[in-house]
């Protein structure tokens, strides 16, 4: 097997890569930088990000107002060390973004313009029209072409991290092109891969969002954290989830049920405000877990609209009009055309909450730290502790610059007197994950498809982790879950070809999303009330006294996983009432 030396590996080259791998090259340049990503950079999900970027920068508002917002819109799960430290880089980083080139939209005056988003309580986001992500994601990627200490293998999949020594020490990955796996030997690796949205049938995500990154670190025993934590986004396409950005509400649409009524006032987030754009009431700006769920109740009293895709409530823009449309929200009213047939210039656009981002992922501290040396974590992969049980439309692309950086120079200080390696127990480490790969080709007792214990999974999720959940439906999740990781054990390959064995990755991925699946369903059947987005009907209020805490989710193998707690870092915010009926301002 080849083997590759580097300083640093980064798996993944979507936002919180590349913004780990400039911090690196731009703080000693001297590093050996190799960034692994399973697509070329450009095709990470943070080029589908549409609405914008949080951070503080209009006189009116405050850093302590951004940390209050997230606090309470996380309803208290957020570590607070975590959430202040983030609210004070957030302006650095978007103004080192817009350093570096990044459009953001302008004010008549030329400042910065920003607008309003859920839960956010001031107008703090920034944006590009609708393409935030693809800007943000362009001016990463562009930025990162003039190190020459960066070393790109696009279209690699990570395979295994090599821990040695009780720390880690690289990784194997596989070149997709070719089949040859290759021994990254790094004294750090940088988790940035994503999350894993695609264990839901309805989900905005990409589909190559399949929670690698997640099941790399939680294999080699780093707890995964608040896995049960699901952000359902409230404005999907009903056919095919694409995302309508939470913008269509910040711009000032409104979301009607059948009676043509603004149901989300009877949901504690009124009172009716007259139409007018921007919409600076609450309202439809409300916290996506809330206004998701309002959806849900709507449906149980029969005031949702019936469509061959299910049950719709309607996104009504029309009153903003053509000219302001085609300046704010372009890539909406295209998305809307080309799917849905529906102009939103001339027609409300139906739509339905769809799995949109895991606040939980790889346990990490605010230095972006795993519990084995050596493992950093940043972006939607990893869980800081910054969004708590619910995050906030917008905390999300700043989190990886900020998060990203951190996990750059936390790198770099771990490389400070490494001893050296043991260079046979690496190779004997990569060997055993080459035999590992090498076993699904040869195996000959395989019974179990891909594609149907994929589906198996999606169905049950989807069933019993949804919007609201039971102890009954919880349980029959965990049950279900266990049982396909079992035959998973059994899974075919049909194609046993080297060149872009797509069934391979797709076989790969799917042992990702079900360690994934089974710590989520784990956590959420052991956490017995309801906070932010992890609602359950039988446990419907919030308990403080009993889970104030984080989950902590270890892998033991086939075995059943093992759930620990840690306590939420409290600063100077105790637990309070979320209130949403006041209105922004
Ligand atoms: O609605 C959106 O534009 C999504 C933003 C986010 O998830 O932060």
């Amino acid at each position: 097997m080849e083997t590759v030396q580097f300083d640093v590996a980064i798996v993944g080259a979507g936002g919180a890569g590349l913004r780990a791998a400039i911090a690196l090259a731009q703080t000693d340049p001297k590093l050996r930088i190799a960034l692994i990503s399973k697509v070329y950079p450009m095709r990470s999900h943070t080029c589908a990000a549409e609405g914008g970027a949080a951070g503080v920068i209009k006189a009116d508002d405050s850093f302590d107002m951004h940390f209050d917002d997230t606090v309470g819109g996380g309803d208290w799960l957020s570590d607070q060390d975590c959430v202040e430290y983030f609210v004070k880089e957030a302006p650095k980083e978007l103004t080192q973004l817009e350093h570096w080139g990044c459009p953001w939209n302008r004010e008549p005056d030329g400042s910065v313009a920003v607008r309003p988003f859920g839960g956010m309580k001031k107008q703090r986001t920034w944006f590009a029209a609708d393409k935030s992500g693809f800007h943000i994601l362009h001016t990463l990627f562009q930025t990162t072409l003039q190190f020459p200490s960066i070393t790109r293998f696009d279209e690699y999949f990570a395979l295994d991290l090599l821990v040695d020594d009780g720390r880690c020490q690289g990784l194997t990955a596989m070149e997709m092109r070719s089949g040859m796996i290759k021994q990254f030997s790094a004294k750090a690796v940088i988790i940035c891969g994503g999350g894993a949205g695609r264990m839901f049938p309805f989900s905005t995500n990409g589909a190559i969002k399949t929670g690698d990154g997640m099941a790399l670190a939680y294999r080699a025993g780093v707890p995964l954290k608040d896995m049960e934590f699901v952000q359902y986004h409230p404005t999907g396409l009903p056919n095919t989830g694409s995302l309508l950005t939470e913008a269509c509400r910040g711009e000032g649409g409104v979301l009607l049920n059948k009676h043509g009524r603004r149901y989300l006032q009877d949901y504690g987030m009124g009172p009716e405000t007259p139409l007018g754009k921007p919409q600076l009431k609450t309202m439809e700006l409300g916290p996506r877990d809330r206004v998701s769920q309002a959806y849900w109740h709507e449906v149980q009293k029969g005031n949702t609209v019936t469509t061959e895709w299910g049950e719709c409530v309607l996104l009504d823009m029309r009153h903003l009009g053509e000219k302001y449309i085609d300046e704010r929200l372009p890539l909406v009213r295209e998305l809307a055309i080309a799917y849905l047939g529906v102009d939103i210039v001339k027609d409300a656009v139906p739509i339905r909450p769809v799995v949109h981002y895991m606040m939980g992922g790889i346990s990490t501290n605010t230095e972006a730290a795993t519990t084995l040396p050596g493992l950093f974590a940043a972006g939607e992969c990893a869980c800081v502790s910054l969004n708590g049980a619910n995050r906030l439309g917008s905390n999300s692309l700043v989190e990886l610059l900020v998060f990203g950086k951190s996990a750059a120079m936390s790198a770099i200080k771990h490389l400070q007197n490494l001893p050296p390696a043991n260079a046979a127990a690496l190779e004997a480490r990569a060997q055993e994950s080459q035999a590992r790969i090498r076993g699904l080709f040869s195996r000959t007792d395989g019974t179990e498809s891909m594609s149907g214990l994929r589906k198996e999974m999606m169905d049950t999720m989807e069933t019993h982790a949804g919007i609201y959940r039971t102890e009954a439906g919880l349980q029959e999740a965990v049950d279900k879950i266990a049982e396909l990781r079992h035959r998973y054990q059994k899974v075919v390959l049909h194609d046993r070809s080297n060149v872009f064995n797509t069934d391979l990755f797709q076989v790969l991925e799917l042992g990702s999303m079900l360690d994934c699946a089974s710590a989520l369903t784990v956590g959420a059947l052991a956490r017995k009330e309801s906070r932010g987005a992890h609602q359950r009907l039988d446990y419907v209020e919030r308990d403080d006294n009993n889970f104030l805490r984080h989950s902590m989710v270890y892998h033991q193998g086939l075995d059943a996983p093992r759930v620990d707690y840690l306590d939420v870092v409290i600063t100077r915010s105790p637990p309070g009432v979320r209130d949403y009926s006041g209105g922004h301002k």
